[in-house]
């Protein structure tokens, strides 16, 4: 043996030391902890533990004052810390110092296809939710998007389980930093809001556990998070929020999730059942507003005193008892407990700067013939803003994750800002109504007159932008009632096609979290899909149309080109939105672009799809081998050239198909994915790695994960309709 080697195993073994000396020490602190929370529930009567199982008002679950054990405070979510609420009901509570920074909406950050920015909006927000002295912050939500009618969509991570997995880890890793936990919703299948409160889904087992559970899944065991919000609709013929399989037997057990299981608000409906399948805390129950109310409701919760009796009659055994306080101790040992977490801060410039950055980022160019974006702001021209969604505040409304920014710049404000030396004339064109929570409220002023209006600007105008779109409205993308039309509402496609007679240079920035029916794209000149920005809107906006920032956003859902395109839709009403009783996902597997793939109907605009104002060409991807064993890494690795004029940057998308499987597949699905920032001319290399253990299906005849022998097909390429390289490999 050489002295090198010598000395290379005394660094090993000082190495391995260190490691475990480590180890053992985060064990001693866990043990510690575990032992401390044994002692705490040895000093608690029945009634304090039963107590901290259920809320004492709106958001917040009583402490044990006479040990010091504080309160929970608990906040929507997920895009800002909410305003204040009242004590017993919905309203606000007009306090003053609740108002925060508006991040961008969850299907903008997923169009970043950045984890880094998950990261940096989950610190952000941790930040404002530990001011706000929260405990727990209400989100992420992370429900597949099965349909653009679903109201929600806009507060969840798009289509796909694999991009949804990745970005949801970093926001819960960066929340709970700061001491504030994260509560992952709506677990599982709430993927309408029509009868919300009862609807039974009906879903293969291979469904659930390829698409609706993975971005969760990911979230208790790469996340680490630590709290997770039941749903409202039933699983199976029993709620989700105290489902036997999915609480119990999936997330408990074979996830080992540690955490707190907290209902929906009002999503709690029998005491066995939430005693013993799995909810921890119910929230919500018998209050005014979202559900019925009761006199001295709190008491009424089903894990309230029907709860106690039982225990007290020994229907129920204790241990059950102690396992849900155990769990929220726990909790609260990370969170309000845990002497060493930040202080946190809020509506400082740097999370602003984060909301702008995330916004621009997630922006997604579709269409833009002759480069009519980006627009120079030197240039002095007559710009025609059309359109309420120039204006509209959209942190407003949209129900639980209605914000109280402290600032909102619109969009308009946003252009007056950057573009000084031009002429902006601004046309509200059509008008939406006021916001209201579950109810439209008309608008009352003259349609006709605005669009007049609207067209009278626009012919005056060099470049006509119109902000149209959804809005955060009843039935315009809010919680509590799905979408009632696949097209845009309030006269806005007439508004276009008038707008379009007298100017034919009309580039339109669609607000929303949903894909519409866009009869007019071959008319307009440039579309831009700009989600809810949050505070920074505007400028972000701004940003992009001027060119200061590239636009890299790449859809995170795929826009059919009819509503029956779209995979749930196309089995009719019993798929979507069932019979109101029960609803069945005939589509299975075939969500959104594997459906579009697998079926050959192609979509208006193609998952992972986006353009830049500079070109990308991929370039001599290979894989690193031609075959694989079980648990082996593929390296996928190849150029991204910037054959442009300008900075940008791609995401590199490489998705997997199985050719000649045993059971059902999608044509490909997205297995890897990496952002890159190319100087102009330049080149970059990327490397993307995917464990073959990851291929594998979710085999219903064993009830476990099965990895197929045999050819695979790589495909790499910047959407799911545009593949610039396949590849064959096997694994044996
Ligand atoms: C929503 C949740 C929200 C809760 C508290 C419910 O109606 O579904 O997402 O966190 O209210 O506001």
């Amino acid at each position: 043996m050489n002295k090198n080697s010598h000395y290379y195993k005394l660094i090993l073994l000082l190495f391995c030391c260190l490691c475990f000396s480590n180890m053992k020490a985060q064990k001693t602190k866990k043990n510690s902890i575990e032992n401390k929370i044994d002692s705490i529930i040895s000093l608690l009567t029945l009634e304090e533990k039963v107590a901290m199982c259920h809320a004492q008002s709106k958001f917040s679950t009583p402490g044990v004052d006479r040990l010091g054990i504080p309160e929970i405070w608990m906040s929507d979510g997920p895009h800002g810390v909410r305003g204040e609420i009242n004590w017993d009901d919905w309203g606000y509570a007009n306090w003053t110092n609740d108002s925060i920074t508006a991040f961008p909406a969850l299907t903008c950050l997923a169009a970043t296809f950045n984890p880094k920015l998950s990261k940096e909006y989950g610190i952000s927000l941790g930040e404002e939710a530990r001011y706000r002295k929260k405990d727990v912050l209400l989100g992420p939500g992370v429900n597949i998007y099965r349909t653009p009618l679903n109201g929600r969509n806009f507060e969840y991570m798009g289509e796909d389980p694999y991009l949804a997995s990745k970005m949801v880890v970093p926001y819960i890793q960066g929340v709970q930093q700061n001491g504030v936990a994260a509560c992952v919703k709506h677990f599982a299948l709430n993927n309408q809001e029509l009868w919300r409160n009862h609807i039974n889904v009906e879903v293969s087992d291979r469904a659930l556990y390829e698409i609706y559970l993975p971005a969760f899944k990911a979230a208790v065991i790469e996340g680490k998070v630590w709290s997770l919000m039941g749903a409202y609709n039933q699983f199976r013929g029993q709620h989700t929020t105290h489902n036997q399989i999915l609480m119990n037997t999936i997330l408990k057990e074979d996830w080992a999730f540690d955490g707190v299981v907290i209902s929906d608000w009002g999503s709690a409906h029998n005491t066995n059942e939430a005693a013993l399948n799995g909810l921890d805390i119910e929230m919500g129950t018998g209050t005014d507003g979202l559900t019925t109310s009761t006199k001295n409701t709190y008491d009424y919760y089903y894990l309230a005193n029907p709860f106690l009796e039982k225990l007290k009659n020994n229907e129920l055994s204790e241990d059950v008892l102690n396992d849900k306080v155990r769990r929220i101790l726990r909790l609260m040992f990370r969170t309000n407990m845990n002497p060493n977490r930040s202080f946190g801060r809020m509506n400082n410039q740097e999370h602003l700067d984060v909301a702008r950055k995330i916004a621009a980022e997630g922006i997604v160019l579709l269409k833009n013939e002759n480069s009519f974006f980006p627009i120079n702001p030197s240039k002095k021209i007559t710009i025609a803003v059309i359109g309420e969604n120039a204006t509209k505040s959209m942190t407003v409304g949209g129900g639980s994750s209605e914000l109280k920014a402290k600032n909102e710049i619109s969009p308009l404000q946003g252009l007056k800002n950057k573009y000084k030396n031009a002429t902006i004339l601004y046309g509200l064109g059509y008008a939406s109504g006021p916001s209201a929570y579950g109810r439209v409220i008309p608008s009352t002023i003259d349609a006709d007159k605005l669009k007049n209006e609207a067209v009278a600007l626009a012919s005056k105008a060099d470049i006509v932008l119109f902000f149209g779109g959804l809005n955060k409205n009843h039935q315009q993308d809010c919680e509590g009632g799905d979408r009632q039309e696949f097209e845009l509402s309030f006269g806005q496609n007439e508004l276009l096609n008038e707008l379009l007679k007298v100017n034919n240079n009309v580039g339109v920035l669609l607000v929303s979290g949903n894909a519409v029916e866009i009869p007019w794209l071959d008319n307009v000149k440039a579309l831009m899909q700009t989600w809810y920005l949050g505070s920074e809107t505007g400028n972000a906006i701004a940003d992009v149309i001027s060119g200061d920032v590239n636009p890299s956003g790449k859809l995170p859902f795929s826009f059919p080109k009819k509503l029956n395109d779209n995979a749930a839709h196309s089995f009719g009403k019993l798929s979507y939105p069932g019979d109101s009783i029960n609803q069945y996902y005939k589509e299975d597997i075939l969500v959104g672009y594997r459906w579009h793939d697998t079926k050959k109907i192609k979509p208006l605009f193609a998952f992972g799809e986006g353009k830049s104002y500079t070109t990308f060409k991929l370039s001599d991807f290979k894989t690193d081998k031609k075959e694989y064993a079980q648990n082996e890494m593929i390296t996928i690795s190849g150029n991204v050239i910037n054959t442009g004029e300008i900075d940008g940057a791609e995401v590199v998308q490489v998705y997997v198909g199985k050719s000649k499987s045993k059971v059902k597949r999608a044509l490909k699905e997205l297995k890897g994915f990496q952002k890159v920032t190319v100087l102009k001319g330049g080149t970059e290399s990327v490397e993307i790695l995917i464990n073959t253990n990851d291929l594998s299906f979710y085999d219903e005849t064993i009830s476990d994960w099965n990895l197929e022998k045999g050819a695979y097909i790589i495909y790499v390429g910047n959407a799911a309709n545009n593949i610039t390289s396949k590849f064959k490999i096997a694994i044996k």
